[in-house]
């Protein structure tokens, strides 16, 4: 990365510490079904694991925000599953319910694993972010991402998506070695993942821990901070200054210890984030990500203009204007662009 890249680009000057005017601005799960373009092209592809896979069609979905909004960030059309898949285990997502993947009960199920991740099957990725590259202006930052190993281990484990992750937690207390053993796997092949994607051109990665702030503190040290650390020293070694943003969704008291003990270049905030403690604990540190609560987007009118002045608040801190989690497919377009318009006036 160059100086000037970096001089160029809102979202990567707030990502070295710098304070923009108007925050930079994008949004989890901008490329997605409330977008009648994606639906369109959702429909092309077939499956949704095709879409993942076809760099033209991933290209185009990933692009279609930054085009309707003029958001400051792409961000990789992909998903955090196509890890396991690489892996070597199966992976489904079947239209209405979600992933399925063979659930992983006992400590057997790893040797049916491979060591390391499968190039070819993250061949396909790396060549959306190349495409996608090649068509942004000098202005726009294309984030790259992975699931952190611990949320998509709780997939891996239970086969699908849970509402506790019981399955995972309880793999993990039962025989903490062989879970171990699991997130060793994914920290390896996530390192791979997204060093793949910062030399395809990817400006920054962010890493999903979904389902961190299940983890009780002792767990949360073992299986949510210690392997994203991991991850981010993993990475730099080979891309040196490489710049990650982690979003340990639901962290609360931990957010700091988090920030602190993995050295990613800023938090991503759910919106449960209490923003008087991100604005005078996490900001002096880090700049923070977030927070808008999706609901709110989705209600619009005053209370997504209250939601929007009050994240605000942060914006003489650096901040990176985002929603707590991802956009709700039932979102109307106009709640996006009075967002958009409130924020950058
Ligand atoms: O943000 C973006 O626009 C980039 C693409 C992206 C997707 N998934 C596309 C997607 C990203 C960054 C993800 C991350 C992801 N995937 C996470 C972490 C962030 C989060 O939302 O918590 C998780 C837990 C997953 C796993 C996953 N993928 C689930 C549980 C589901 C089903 C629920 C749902 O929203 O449908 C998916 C499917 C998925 N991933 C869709 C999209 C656009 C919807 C599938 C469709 O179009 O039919």
């Amino acid at each position: 990365m160059t100086e000037d890249t970096v001089g160029t680009k809102p979202l990567l000057r707030v990502l070295e510490g710098r304070r923009e005017e108007i925050p930079p601005i994008w949004m989890m799960r901008q490329a997605g079904r409330y977008l009648p373009e994606y639906r369109q092209v959702r429909e092309k592809a077939g499956g949704f694991l095709d879409l993942c896979f076809n760099p033209e069609l991933a290209a185009e979905v990933t692009l279609q925000p930054v085009r309707r909004f003029g958001f400051d960030a792409a961000i990789l059309f992909s998903d955090i599953l196509v890890m396991p898949l690489a892996l070597g285990r199966k992976v489904e997502f079947l239209t209405g319910e979600g992933p399925k993947l063979e659930p992983m009960s006992d400590a057997a199920a790893l040797s049916g694993m491979r060591d390391r991740i499968d190039p070819d099957v993250l061949a396909p990725v790396y060549e959306t972010v190349r495409r996608v590259k090649a068509q942004l202006d000098g202005k726009t930052t294309l984030i790259g991402f992975c699931g952190a190993p611990w949320t998509v281990a709780t997939y891996m484990v239970a086969g699908e998506g849970t509402s506790d992750q019981a399955p995972a937690r309880l793999f993990a207390y039962r025989d903490p070695e062989n879970f171990k053993r699991l997130i060793d796997r994914l920290v390896l092949g996530s390192i791979e993942y997204l060093v793949g994607q910062l030399k395809a051109g990817a400006d920054c990665v962010q890493i999903f821990d979904t389902w961190a702030g299940i983890l009780p503190p002792e767990q949360f040290d073992r299986w949510c901070m210690e392997p994203t650390e991991r991850i981010v020293s993993g990475v730099r070694a080979q891309v040196p200054g490489a710049k990650i943003i982690g979003f340990p969704r639901g962290a609360g008291a931990m957010a700091l210890p988090y920030v602190e003990i993995t050295g990613v270049d800023a938090i991503g905030l759910d919106w449960s984030f209490p923003r008087s403690l991100a604005h005078d604990i996490l900001q002096p540190r880090v700049p923070v990500q977030g927070n808008v609560d999706p609901l709110a987007l989705l209600a619009g009118g005053d209370a997504l203009d209250r939601e929007v002045d009050d994240l605000l608040t942060l914006a003489d801190r650096p901040l990176i204007f985002n929603l707590g989690h991802g956009i709700l497919p039932a979102t109307p377009i106009a709640h996006v662009e009075q967002m958009l318009k409130r924020v950058r006036g």
